[in-house]
């Protein structure tokens, strides 16, 4: 199970017990629901994360609108943050629909990563889609990020075409949410 994704009742906005991340780590970032005003700050932090996969510039274009939170899943509880002082990650996943949903973006900023805190974020999600008797959630995932999900328990699907790059095909995978 992923650390965090025990947090019983999950009703937006939340912080999420994170014990077992806490054990593990020592420490945990707080979780909660993004706010509206903090929508431009969250892209940024997402283009950062991509940048710093060595996206060019050219494709980082594309992938602005694709990084941009809706603000009706801000206001629908459906964007989580990573935040102490700073913003440390953000977490986002669409309306589910017959028990799935999509985990539509997971970013972590840079200076953070390798600290639990995407674990701490995909945990959250997982309780609160869990919370609304979610079950399985896909995902759509970078080469070289495939691997951080398999580590989280997700089964590779195959591949599909990338929301932003027309004509590559990035790797899916699916995760049962226990
Ligand atoms: C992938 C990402 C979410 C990982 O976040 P993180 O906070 O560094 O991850 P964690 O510290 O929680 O790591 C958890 C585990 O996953 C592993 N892991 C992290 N990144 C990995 C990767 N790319 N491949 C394989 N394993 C990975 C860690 O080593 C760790 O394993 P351990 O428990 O054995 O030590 C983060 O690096 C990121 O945001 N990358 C950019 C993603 C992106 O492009 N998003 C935009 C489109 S949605």
């Amino acid at each position: 199970m992923i650390p965090g994704a025990d947090a019983a009742g999950a009703a937006a906005p939340t912080v999420v017990p994170l014990a077992a991340w806490r054990r593990a780590h020592g420490i945990a970032p707080p979780i909660r629901a993004a706010r509206p005003e903090e929508s431009a700050a969250l892209t940024t932090l997402c283009l950062r994360a991509k940048a710093s996969l060595g996206v060019s510039e050219d494709l980082m274009r594309l992938w602005v609108p694709v990084l941009t939170l809706p603000a009706e899943a801000i206001a629908a509880g459906r964007v989580l943050v990573a935040a102490e002082t700073a913003l440390l990650g953000v977490a986002a996943h669409g309306p589910p629909v017959d028990g799935l949903a999509e985990l539509t973006l997971l970013c972590v900023d840079p200076a953070a990563t390798a600290r639990g805190v995407g674990t701490a974020l995909l945990g959250a999600v997982v309780a609160r889609l869990r919370a609304q008797g979610v079950r399985r959630m896909t995902i759509l995932a970078e080469r070289g990020i495939a691997g951080f999900y398999r580590r989280m328990g997700a089964v590779p699907t195959g591949f599909a075409p990338s929301p932003a790059i027309p004509g590559r095909m990035l790797p899916s995978l699916l995760l049962e949410l226990r």
